[in-house]
């Protein structure tokens, strides 16, 4: 298994991508940290679907836009399986607004979730990443960061903020042998577009040349490949797994 002994951090991991993401680390063997913000019965779920896979998980709630939890999230983390060598920057949401209804609260919010969870997360296990024997920063960012999207200033800019900052991050690991790379997914089938109305849905399916939504698998496999060893020559890239969207 491709992740043995291997200590993951996932943020957002009770459900969607992260969950998914989680899942499939656990799979590989690795350690896997399922961190929650509230939802505590689906994180325990997803503790309990990777042990009956075979694999180690704990749970650390913690709300990455806070910088306490987030350390607390570390504490957890070191006392179970030491040291991380992989965190992936998951958690996210969106506050949609055509930007003249837009408020500055909710251009905040995203921005504190998106941007500051990522800044905590990564400054908290930076360290860890550091000294690790081939540490891996991986973080979610979306084809909205790349493309714009109608009534997503604000998610769309922290999204994009994602790429200079793994760019940067990458100069820096690599002086000590670890990596840092952002995925960049594609409308992808779970809670998040649960919301999107059908019609709207149908729209952005026909503008995706492989004709349909990604499943969380999709974005998954490509993140357990980037956390493993055989990714260690790729750094500070932005990998799109969108189905062709830029085509
Ligand atoms: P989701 O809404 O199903 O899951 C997001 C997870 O992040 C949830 O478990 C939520 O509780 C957690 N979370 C939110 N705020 C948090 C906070 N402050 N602290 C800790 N956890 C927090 O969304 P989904 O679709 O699984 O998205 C995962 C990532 O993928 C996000 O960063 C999202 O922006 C990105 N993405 C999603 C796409 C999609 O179409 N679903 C497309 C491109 C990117």
């Amino acid at each position: 298994m491709s992740m043995e002994g291997r200590t993951c951090v996932i943020t957002g991991s009770a459900r969607g991508i992260g969950r998914g993401i989680a899942e499939h680390l656990g799979e590989e063997g690795a350690n896997v940290v399922i961190n929650y913000r509230s939802s505590e019965g689906a994180a325990h779920e997803a503790v309990e679907a990777i042990e009956d896979a075979g694999g180690q998980a704990i749970t650390a709630q913690a709300d990455v836009s806070v910088p306490e939890d987030v350390e607390h999230m570390r504490e957890v983390c070191h006392e179970a399986f030491g040291p991380a060598d992989v965190l992936v920057n998951n958690a996210g949401i969106t506050a949609d607004k055509q930007f003249t209804e837009m408020s500055r609260a909710e251009w905040d919010r995203v921005m504190d979730v998106n941007l500051g969870g990522m800044f905590n997360c990564t400054q908290t296990f930076y360290d860890d990443i550091w000294n690790a024997d081939e540490g891996r920063l991986i973080n979610i960012s979306s084809v909205v960061g790349k493309q714009g999207n109608f009534g997503q200033a604000n998610y769309a800019t922290a999204k994009s903020g994602m790429f200079g900052f793994t760019r940067t991050i990458a100069l820096e690991f690599a002086q000590g042998g670890s990596t840092a790379n952002c995925v960049a997914p594609g409308f992808t089938r779970t809670d998040m577009v649960e919301s999107v109305p059908d019609q709207v849905l149908e729209r952005i399916i026909a503008g995706i040349p492989l004709e349909r939504l990604a499943e969380v698998e999709d974005i998954a496999a490509v993140v357990r490949f980037l956390a493993s060893r055989e990714s260690s020559y790729i750094t500070g890239e932005v990998i799109d797994v969108n189905g062709g969207m830029d085509l």
